[in-house]
């Protein structure tokens, strides 16, 4: 079996056994079992920290810091104040200079100068996410002729969004120097082709696979899904801060809503807040029961769109619960920071409501895992953004749209008197799903893909 090479921007856990998240069980699994190399930024920025060379058994960890340049320019800068934004319909917020682009390319040609000498002749080579779109054609510069696969984990935006972004037709010839383009959903792959048949001239061979010069390219969806059995134990573990939270909602028939995103304005947290206000409001025998648990990691606080979505939230909570908040019960409880998995994976289990309601997603596994953390004897209930890239797969949350406050508070109010046969026919539908498609299955269906992508034997050099 071909080792694999697995470049993203950050990297995982090597040393760890259990592994967090569908990116990194994905893929540490495929790493463990076929051999091979992970490389990617080390997290750290600066002169002192230095590019290193590990080695956990049969796998390679290369990785490499910052320097404050390349942190602020291809880290915050390119990727974080003009793709992340575009690609997430917020061209509002794209901030854009020359200097970012330039960097954003040169970070892209170190990353290949690290891994080249390492490569093997029939390695396959799979990259990760938007900070290295550019990252394929600079192996193809240095005649890497390797199946070279890219993933890409958030949302590929409509073809005229897209052509908004400077550098769009750049961007373009690098994506087309992979084989396997793979997207979160279909409406992802609709996007990408649209966009290559009204601003290229690639000669689509299907629906999903193009001619650019002599290589085939293929896009196709690959949803990322979680390690359903390791957050079901996680969620069932024994605790007893949480069993009291499990008596609040069976005792004191608390009605508890959990939230968990990191803090970003892609993730729609003051529309969310206004409904649960909206919700208070319009129901008001739920004043004194109803607690909305917000979890909000903090996230890229150095960009400016990060800090004020922060303050926004702060103001909400506050004047919310200033509004109606009692001795004895306060309606939002706002957490800016992280919490342990386990915990939160307990939480999960027990709140009545996941609410998950983000104005863009690529997937967003909180959905999953808040599924996959449910009692089935008495499950709670998801509510889903439309945009979340998951709302493909689990059509059985209730589905909302997200910038629609009275929505998000008629689905609160719908699910606040949803009958235990309606929840568990709903729940059983959702865990199937997620079951189903799990990490390991979509690193399995994207490696096979990869592994039958492009044209094999040929040249693929082509600047
Ligand atoms: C999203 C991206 C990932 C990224 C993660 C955390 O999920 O798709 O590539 O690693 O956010 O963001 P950060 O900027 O902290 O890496």
């Amino acid at each position: 079996m071909e080792r694999l090479v697995v470049i993203s921007n950050r990297t995982g856990d090597l040393e760890n056994k259990t592994q967090t998240g569908g990116l990194a069980v994905g893929i540490v699994d495929a790493l463990r079992s076929r051999g091979g190399m992970w490389v990617g930024w080390n997290g750290e920025v600066g002169r002192e920290s230095k590019a290193s060379r590990k080695t956990y058994d049969n796998v390679i960890s290369l990785t490499m810091p910052l320097s404050e340049e390349e942190h602020e320019q291809y880290y915050l800068g390119f990727a974080n104040k003009v793709l992340w934004p575009a690609f997430h319909y917020r061209l509002d917020l794209m901030d854009h200079r020359t200097e970012f682009v330039d960097r954003y390319a040169a970070v892209n040609r170190k990353f290949a100068d690290m891994t080249c000498p390492h490569l093997r002749e029939d390695d396959l080579i799979w990259i990760h996410d938007y900070h290295l779109i550019p990252l394929a054609a600079e192996f193809r510069q240095r005649d890497c002729r390797q199946k070279i696969g890219f993933f890409l984990h958030i949302p590929f935006p409509s073809a005229d969004v897209f052509s908004a972004i400077p550098y769009h037709d750049w961007l373009r010839e690098c994506f087309l120097q992979f084989d396997l383009i793979g997207l979160q959903t279909k409406n992802d792959v609709q996007n990408f082709c649209r966009y290559l048949r009204e601003h290229s001239d690639v000669e689509f061979i299907t629906s999903n696979t193009v001619r650019w010069h002599d290589q085939v390219i293929t896009i196709a969806d690959f949803p990322i899904g979680i390690d359903v059995q390791q957050f079901a134990e996680m969620a069932h573990q024994d605790d007893d801060t949480i069993e009291l939270e499990r008596m609040r909602r069976t005792v004191l028939k608390r009605f508890q809503i959990i939230s968990a995103d990191r803090l970003d304005y892609s993730k729609g947290l003051p529309q969310r807040m206004k409904a649960f206000r909206k919700f208070l409001e319009d129901c008001p025998e739920y004043q004194g029961r109803a607690e909305y648990l917000q979890i909000a990691s903090p996230s890229r606080e150095d960009v400016s769109a990060y800090a004020d979505i922060r303050a926004e939230l702060e103001g909400l909570t506050g004047a919310v619960n200033g509004k109606f908040a009692d001795f004895n019960w306060a309606p939002i409880q706002y957490i800016n920071r992280n919490i342990p998995r386990e915990q939160l994976a307990q939480l999960f289990r027990c709140s009545l409501v996941g609410l998950i309601t983000p104005l863009r997603d690529g997937m967003n596994l909180v959905a999953k895992e808040y599924v996959a953390a449910q009692d089935d004897k008495d499950p709670g209930i998801l509510i889903l953004s439309k945009f979340a890239g998951a709302a493909e797969e689990l059509d059985q949350a209730i589905i909302v749209n997200p910038y629609d406050i009275h929505d998000v508070a008629q689905a609160l109010k719908r699910a606040a008197v949803m009958s235990m046969d309606e929840r568990r026919e709903r729940h059983r539908s959702l865990l199937k799903q997620v079951t189903g498609n799990d990490a390991n299955q979509w690193k399995d269906n994207y490696l096979a893909a990869l592994q039958s992508a492009g044209t094999s034997g040929e040249l693929k050099k082509r600047f």
